[in-house]
């Protein structure tokens, strides 16, 4: 079976989940977005309103941001980038996913790193990069840093969209300019891969 078959199969279970109650709540499924890769893997939070309505990741105005910072270094977020997130479906109100509802939906987060095997993981934004790595650092400690990850990976915490869309200075040392500084730093990562 190849990896989009795989992948396939771990989406039909997650169409039928009701491991936690916001099954009850959900209108879609978030699986996944973009072309099932091993080079870079990028794990969000949980799905906003409109990733809810439309059964994507990141299509809200923190997603447009995003596409434009991949853009920005020559990638295309629909073919360079297989995007999910911690958790597939949409808490109330756009809370931070509970640690029961993060190891409810584990599993299959879980399988969808073995199946794609990434060589790069973005961890964006805080509860992405708590999910993957023990630690009580904050998201601006945690950034810009590569960090040991599963199969071998290196994983690097980045600021999320959203905060960059309340944070909007391009100035030195600004959020915006350290996920500059993070988006070149990731561009090299990705182009320093053997295949
Ligand atoms: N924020 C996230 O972390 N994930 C999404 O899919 C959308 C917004």
């Amino acid at each position: 079976m190849d990896m989009e078959q795989e992948l396939e199969e771990v989406k039909e279970k997650c169409l039928h989940c009701e491991r936690c109650p916001l099954c009850k709540s959900r209108t879609n499924i978030v699986f996944s977005s973009g072309v099932p890769n091993h080079k870079l893997m990028l794990i969000g939070e949980a799905p906003g309103y409109y990733e809810d309505m439309q059964g994507e990741p990141f299509v809200g105005k923190a997603g447009q941001l995003l596409d434009k910072i991949f853009a920005s270094v020559g990638l295309s977020r629909q073919k360079d980038v297989y995007i999910c997130n911690t958790i597939k479906c949409r808490p109330p109100n756009n809370r931070d996913p509970l640690p029961e509802e993060k190891s409810a939906c584990r599993e299959f987060l879980n399988s969808q790193i073995e199946i794609l095997k990434p060589k790069i993981i973005l961890l964006c934004g805080r509860v992405a990069a708590t999910s993957m790595i023990d630690t009580t650092l904050g998201i601006t400690k945690l950034r810009g840093r590569w960090y040991d990850g599963p199969n071998g990976c290196k994983m690097m915490p980045i600021f999320h969209p959203s905060y960059l869309l309340r944070n909007d200075s391009h100035a030195r040392y600004s959020p915006k300019w350290y996920m500059w500084q993070d988006i070149k730093a990731i561009r090299k990562a990705y182009d320093a891969l053997t295949d």
